[in-house]
């Protein structure tokens, strides 16, 4: 809302306050939610009052538009505010539907079901509705054991599949699990794309499941040619699950409704999330075989052990709905096929020009750029401290300039040097070349240690190791 807006309905207040109060919202957040990352924000230059946003760009109160190549980690995925999914949730609740009886099941909740059984392999037929992607991949934890009767689970290093305590367990960083163990007993994982460490972790016979992302989505690492496919025959072989965790990859993303196309996989489970939800509503799903289903919770005794309150709540549903009809009314698979095409080529022609880009890893419109140590002696003393401070911190030398210079939103993926990007599936051919003249551009202006894209991420880094000695001498 900017303060020109006009609220219509605003019956108890709710957005005229909050429009009041926008000046308000980093203090606010620093009280009550989160102020290490108000902190964070306000260092990398993040700590914007963005007022609205629309299709690919986010707007500040100044009227500065950002265009987003991050869209909430693909939550967004479709664009920001999409009119058709905003249309359909207003017709949705306009209609006064009965929503949150658990004694009963609406229509939506079967449409949206079959909608996604239709475009996955045939055996996948049953779903289950949950709220965010690690309920999803909670749920395919609890039903392969239950299925199996197998107490181990088994996921890659360098995966992610969310932050609830079940989930974590599969986590492959560290980083993410620290102080919040003990997790889950009867985890374990093996490198990503490691075919005799699989089969050794396999051969026990005790594994129910094996869960892994197609494309490691932090660090956008494509899986060795055939590795899937083996892994896949692997876990038949043995009796272990196959899980795909699509909740990054799945409805579009790559170019395909799902990423296992690529590959011809037929998995057990297929964990759908982030696009889901039409960039509105909570909105994730796990979908498994019939037969799976109905081992795990199969009997009349059972149909309420495995619940959620929101899973199947009518906004999300139609959400869902809406989302696979713009995918398909607009041709957006093709578009991202073609558009994130058009960010490959661009993208390698920028890597034969600098050497800080070392690699270019992309399908579809999920792509990665990991940087590279530079050349020059200086360049690569800054390099240096800037590890020594943080793990992560060095793409910020592309990703702080791009956002403050250009207002294009990228993200750093972590612990690692991968910008990372994620635009929506409706980005244009010429919202595409925008962002590589601005890429290119920031990658100029990093040539030499002199710049000052150097200093900032430098001065970053000094305040860090600076912070770091005063904490070990306290
Ligand atoms: C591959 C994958 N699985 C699971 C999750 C967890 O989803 P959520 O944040 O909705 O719980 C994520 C989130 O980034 C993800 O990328």
């Amino acid at each position: 809302m900017d303060s020109d807006t006009v609220i219509a309905a605003d019956p108890l207040g709710i957005l005229a306050e909050a429009n009041a109060r926008a000046s308000e919202t980093l203090a606010l957040a620093s009280r009550h939610l989160d102020p290490s990352l108000v902190d964070v924000l306000g260092i990398l230059g993040f700590d914007k009052e963005y007022v609205s946003a629309e299709g690919s760009y986010l707007y500040d109160r100044d009227g500065r538009a950002y265009l987003d190549f991050h869209t909430g980690e693909g939550f967004a995925s479709l664009g920001h505010n999409h009119p058709s999914v905003r249309e359909t949730l207003e017709a949705t609740l306009a209609a006064g539907l009965v929503d949150g009886v658990q004694i009963h099941y609406s229509v939506l909740a079967g449409m949206l079901a079959a909608a996604l059984c239709e475009r996955l392999p045939g055996a996948l037929e049953a779903v289950f509705f949950t709220s965010a992607g690690a309920e999803a991949v909670d749920a395919a934890m609890k039903f392969a054991r239950a299925a199996t009767g197998r107490p181990r689970l088994l996921s890659c290093q360098s995966g992610f599949h969310g932050v609830t305590l079940g989930p974590l367990s599969l986590v492959g960083d560290d980083f993410f699990k620290e102080g919040f163990g003990p997790l889950l007993p009867g985890c374990a994982s093996v490198p990503f794309g490691d075919l005799d460490a699989l089969e050794r972790e396999l051969s026990g016979n005790d594994v129910a499941a094996f869960i892994v992302e197609p494309i490691q989505g932090r660090t956008v690492t494509l899986p060795p040619e055939g590795y899937l496919a083996s892994a896949q025959e692997l876990c038949r072989r043995h009796g272990t699950l196959f899980v795909l965790d699509e909740i990054q990859t799945g409805l579009g993303r790559t170019g395909r409704w799902f990423a296992l196309e690529r590959w011809g996989l037929e998995p057990d489970f297929v964990l759908v999330g982030k696009a889901l939800s039409g960039g509105y509503m909570p909105t994730a799903a796990m979908v498994t075989t019939r037969d799976i289903f109905q081992r795990a919770v199969g009997a009349l005794e059972r149909c309420y052990v495995h619940q959620s309150t929101y899973g199947r709540n009518r906004l999300s549903m139609a959400a869902g709905l809406a989302v696979i009809r713009v995918i398909e009314r607009d041709q957006l698979l093709v578009n991202a096929a073609r558009v994130g095409r058009q960010l490959r080529e661009g993208l390698l022609e920028l890597q034969s020009r600098h050497d800080i880009i070392k690699e270019i890893r992309a399908e579809g419109l999920i792509i990665g750029i990991e940087l590279g140590a530079p050349k020059s002696r200086v360049a690569r003393v800054n390099w240096r401290l800037i590890h020594l401070a943080s793990e992560g911190l060095f793409p910020q030398l592309v990703v702080i300039p791009l956002h403050r210079d250009h207002g294009v939103i990228t993200m750093a993926a972590g612990k690692n040097d991968v910008i990372k990007l994620l635009p929506p599936l409706t980005l244009s051919s010429e919202e595409a070349a925008g962002f590589l003249a601005a890429l290119g551009a920031v990658l100029a202006e990093c040539e030499g240690a002199g710049a000052k894209n150097w200093a900032v991420v430098r001065d970053i880094a000094t305040a860090t190791l600076r912070r770091r000695s005063r904490h070990a001498a306290t």
